[in-house]
């Protein structure tokens, strides 16, 4: 690292990189989100006429609730301690940690070195993140993206962990990536399959094959891949998703922070602008591998920012990079079907003024069939929400854009902003119901909101569902498909929720009227439904329990019930950590629940490092959840 960036989280340290201009002028705020009023309470008033925004809708509705509620479990307080809770009957036990070997060549994890390079690819990653469960055959295989590294932790030799050789960069770029892990349930609970055939680590070395409209354009070609077909590596993999043959789908998110130059003159391609690609790399990476320094391998960064399709399988298969989906910061890809059986894929872009998108194959989803290019060939389209709560999927064309179908794939912001997409508080988890129609996209936070455009130069006005200036709690929107089809172009929405702090405010700032002293939570991040159509929904904000954020405690996981409104605590996690990622047993009767970057020595206790986990969530009667 060049200073010492590694608390900063990955918006904190790009935001260091295009600071902000402007302050806060917090009376406009308020008048501001306050004459919204009427319409937020034609969108928001859940169970109840009473008031919109403030304290209260819920516990005066308590009986109604009650009797209606599908929330099993008895909401727990939160938490600001190092370790985790669940309600009452239920319990947890880690399943997988950072370091914990996957094949029985590698030790498991060395508290005083943070490993061993040549045990690097041979162990569970760093940062869990998005996930997802298979059931091959009749094993249990869960697949895992690793996010990033903490560089203090896994080079704890290393003074502020700096990457001081090749042989550091190399052990980052093998703890990041995706795992790939068979496990099962034994009498001490669910562990990892040591040594199981389909265990399997990509990294970001892992060659992997370029698929749609980008590959082999001559933005893609390198010194090393005169083809631009075939790329080293995944990286940033943030949230997952599904297809419905039984592939993950992984998504790289802050791609941009590992490229850097050696030449501090270097003309930086007017392109990299958008993306966040400056001459400064986040882990020293382009002083030892030159596929990173931009200045040398100029066409690097565009052949990272897409999803990448993984068969887990087939240990032998190359990952495929889907360019037909999109070039951005991708969060999470929703997979699901339309009603003919073309495949849908929701996909957000978490950036601060960024865009939501779509992806309609063109081809037919047919169980069994031929699924090879039903995510290269189709139609990617970009999200315009109207204040009459219509809403718009503009389609990525070429006469749209002005732009080639390799170009859109390439510089898909570019491409959103030629046709006015909304510009959003940055789209998170895409989640959709299984029983209803229904998506629903965490808006993080964008304290931007108001106050500056997106790095495109998109104005960011206080509108549709990014209804207040400087947001720091965040808010899910959620949206109807019209004729109840996911490949339509119109849509309906409304918000589900607005976080906020009741405690501290009485305007929008202190949420929606199903937000209450009870569940307090900012800065929805993961989210997935359950099989019974509730909706989980896990944190990752401000857990200073101060100020704004007094009463919210660790970050945590609740579960929202979309049709009454009601959204219980779940579990909170670890000091310091985000709770990310969340996926279930075939039987249903056990969730796992991603712990990432505790700062307190989770779950190994004090003299060790801090290991972000995969928990285990069972009840004690062994019944399902969820
Ligand atoms: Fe990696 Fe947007 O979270
Ligand atoms: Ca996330
Ligand atoms: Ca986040």
């Amino acid at each position: 690292m060049k200073d010492d960036t590694s608390h900063l989280s990955w918006d904190e340290w790009d935001e260091l990189q295009s600071p902000r201009q402007d302050t806060n002028d917090f009376d406009a705020v308020v008048d501001k989100a306050m004459s919204r009023r009427g319409f937020l309470g034609s969108v928001l008033a859940f169970g109840s006429g009473a008031a919109v925004m403030g304290t209260g809708l819920l516990s005066s509705t308590s009986a109604q609730a009650q009797s209606a509620s599908r929330i099993g479990f008895n909401p727990i307080p939160i938490a600001t301690d190092a370790t985790i809770h669940v309600p009452e009957g239920y319990s947890w036990h880690p399943v997988a940690k950072w370091g914990q070997p996957l094949f029985s060549d590698a030790p498991d994890l060395n508290h005083q070195t943070g490993g061993s390079l040549a045990s690097s690819d041979r162990v569970f990653g760093e940062n869990t993140d998005g996930m997802e469960l298979f059931a091959i055959g009749n094993r249990q295989v869960i697949v895992v993206n690793h996010e990033y590294a903490n560089p203090k932790l896994n080079l704890p030799q290393n003074v502020d962990g700096m990457v001081l050789s090749g042989d550091d960069a190399l052990k980052l770029q093998n703890l990041q990536g995706v795992t790939v892990m068979e496990v099962a349930e034994g009498e001490n609970g669910w562990d990892i399959v040591i040594d199981s055939d389909l265990n399997r680590r990509i990294t970001q070395n892992t060659p992997m094959t370029v698929a749609g409209p980008a590959a082999g354009h001559d933005l893609l070609k390198t010194d090393d891949d005169p083809t631009g077909r075939t790329v080293l590596g995944t990286m940033n993999n943030c949230g997952a998703g599904k297809t419905p043959w039984g592939t993950y789908l992984t998504c790289e998110e802050n791609f941009n922070g590992y490229f850097g130059s050696t030449d501090a003159a270097f003309k930086l391609p007017e392109d990299y602008a958008r993306y966040g690609i400056s001459l400064e790399g986040r882990y020293n990476y382009e002083k030892f591998d030159a596929r990173f320094d931009v200045s040398k391998t100029p066409n690097e960064p565009h052949r990272f920012g897409y999803i990448v399709e993984i068969d887990p399988a087939n240990p032998l298969a190359a990952p495929i990079k889907r360019t037909a989906l999109g070039r951005f910061k991708h969060e999470n890809a929703a997979a699901t079907l339309a009603p003919n059986g073309q495949v849908v894929v929701y996909l957000g872009d978490d950036e601060r003024g960024e865009f939501l998108y779509k992806y309609v194959s063109n081809g037919i989803y047919t169980p069994g069939g031929d699924t090879s290019t039903l995510l290269d060939d189709g139609q990617l389209y970009v999200a315009k929400f109207n204040d009459d709560m219509s809403g718009e999927w503009i389609a990525l064309t070429e006469d749209a854009t002005d732009m080639s179908a390799a170009e859109i794939a390439i510089f898909t912001r570019q491409a959103g902003s030629r046709v006015g997409a909304t510009t959003m508080d940055r789209p998170e988890w895409v989640a959709v119901n299984p029983v209803s129609v229904e998506c629903y996209c965490a808006l993080t936070n964008n304290k931007n909101r108001g106050l500056k455009p997106n790095a495109g130069g998109d104005e960011t006005p206080v509108t549709g569902p990014n209804p207040r200036e400087a947001n720091n709690y965040g808010q899910i929107v959620r949206w109807q498909p019209a004729d109840d089809d996911h490949a339509a172009t119109g849509f309906t929405w409304d918000l589900y929720v607005m976080a906020g702090n009741p405690i501290v405010h009485d305007d929008a700032y202190a949420g929606s009227s199903n937000v209450n002293e009870g569940n307090l939570f900012n800065s929805p991040d993961g989210m997935m439904f359950d099989s019974t159509g509730l909706l989980w929904i896990q944190t990752d904000g401000d857990d200073s329990n101060e100020g704004d954020f007094e009463g919210m405690g660790n970050n945590q996981m609740l579960a929202g019930d979309p049709v009454t409104g009601e959204i219980a605590r779940f579990l909170t996690g670890p000091v310091g950590s985000e709770v990310t990622g969340l996926t279930w047993s075939s039987d249903r009767r056990t969730m796992f629940v991603g712990i990432q970057h505790p700062s307190a020595p989770f779950p190994d206790g004090e003299g060790k490092l801090a290991r972000s986990s995969i928990i285990a969530v069972k009840r004690d009667d062994n019944a399902p959840v969820g």
